[in-house]
């Protein structure tokens, strides 16, 4: 959905103007909640239509203020300055905010694909899956870098799929734009990933989004990230003492742990990418016949597709829908089951498939609907 300044400027097809300025008209009213995406720490994403046009979806993260926390409401101007300005197929693009004494709510093009961390296997992706999904990543962050902006979360759960099956980063929550060749100090990111350097609080730059990069690699490739524990201490002991201290797994292929260690030297002027705002990650031997040029016109076929598996949304897509998605979705709230767990429920074994077995708070009704529209 290309609807930034920017995009319609180049196609221009009357349609996309149509609808770059319906969006800069929208009001919170306008839109309907049709379920939840997604929850992170700060609040709640859901996924919204437009009460006179339902087709149009998009996501709505909502952030409750804080009213005594002034880091707070200086993150969430952060993330709203930062991630409105970023024009990149590999970042979420952010449409517009909506803000009440309350609270913050950011509208966001929608990716239907859910996060990269709902999709990964127990026993992680294949390599060619790996190379994908962090070549995307790649491009995200050298857009970024090169626009002086670090992440500073990049993790499987703030990346997330579209429905051709590209990954985009998000959550923008951490992310700072810096001037150039200052460090900066706030201690920010999700334990499992941080730097060395964050953890010690030495200062921090570009280099912890290698870091984070080569974790998350690690993580794709054999479905955790290498430095597990309850004990968030014992993470950060782990962090400090190195990637070399990792036990790599058997089943790794040696560029992979070779990519992997390159992005997650102690020293953070020693990561593969620094030298080059990420750039230099292009050549590593992963990446030996990867079409980037390829990736960046969408013409790589990505590992799997995705598609809605939600069969409301699809529905709605189809312009279909109407009766059973509004009687699932106002039953799931009474009873607090979202689309979304549902839809968990089909990758579940089995046994456990049939939604009735675990619903018997729903009446006759309900359950028969709900199976049918789960078939
Ligand atoms: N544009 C989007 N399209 C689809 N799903 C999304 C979108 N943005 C976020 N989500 C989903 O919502 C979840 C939470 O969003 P996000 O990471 O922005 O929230 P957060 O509260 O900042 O999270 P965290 O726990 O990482 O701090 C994501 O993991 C993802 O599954
Ligand atoms: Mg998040």
């Amino acid at each position: 959905m290309d609807l930034t300044s920017e995009d319609y400027r180049e196609t221009a097809p009357l349609i996309q103007v149509e609808k770059f300025l319906k969006i800069r008209i929208l009001h919170l009213s306008d839109l309907k909640e049709v379920s939840m995406l997604g929850n992170g720490s700060y609040g709640r994403v859901d996924l919204v239509q437009v009460k006179d046009d339902p087709k149009q979806l998009f996501a709505l993260k909502h952030i409750k203020k804080r009213p005594v926390d002034k880091n707070q409401h200086k993150k969430l101007r952060q993330e709203k300055n930062i991630m409105s300005g970023v024009k990149c197929n590999f970042v979420v693009k952010m449409l517009k905010m909506f803000e009440n004494d309350d609270s913050v709510s950011l509208l966001m093009e929608c990716c239907l694909g859910g996060s990269l961390s709902s999709a990964l296997p127990k026993k992680g992706f294949d390599t060619a899956a790996v190379t994908f999904f962090t070549a995307c990543m790649v491009e995200a962050l050298v857009y970024l870098h090169s626009h002086n902006i670090v992440h500073r979360d990049l993790k499987p759960g703030n990346a997330v799929l579209d429905q051709q099956g590209y990954l985009k980063l998000c959550d923008f929550g951490c992310a700072q734009q810096l001037t150039a060749n200052i460090k900066t100090w706030t201690m920010c990111g999700t334990p499992d990933y941080m730097a060395p350097e964050v953890i010690m609080n030495l200062g921090h730059d570009f280099s912890v989004d290698y870091w984070s990069l080569g974790i998350f690699i690690y993580e794709c490739a054999t479905g955790a990230p290498p430095y597990k524990s309850n004990d968030i201490m014992k993470i950060f002991k782990q962090a400090i003492a190195g990637i070399k201290t990792v036990q790599f797994q058997k089943s790794l292929t040696p560029t992979i742990v070779d990519l992997v260690t390159s992005l997650c030297a102690s020293v953070p002027e020693k990561r593969l990418g620094y030298r080059s705002r990420g750039r230099e990650i292009r050549h590593h031997k992963l990446f030996e016949r990867f079409d980037w040029k390829g990736l960046a016109a969408g013409t790589v076929k990505p590992p799997f597709v995705p598609g809605v598996h939600f069969p409301v949304i699809r529905k709605i897509q189809e312009g279909v829908a109407d009766f059973p998605t509004n009687f699932l979705i106002m039953q799931m709230k009474k009873c607090q089951i979202t689309i979304v767990w549902l839809s968990k429920l089909r990758s579940t074994s089995k046994k456990s498939r049939d939604p009735r077995v675990h619903l018997d708070i729903w009446d006759d009704a309900c359950k028969t609907e709900v199976s049918c529209i789960l078939l």
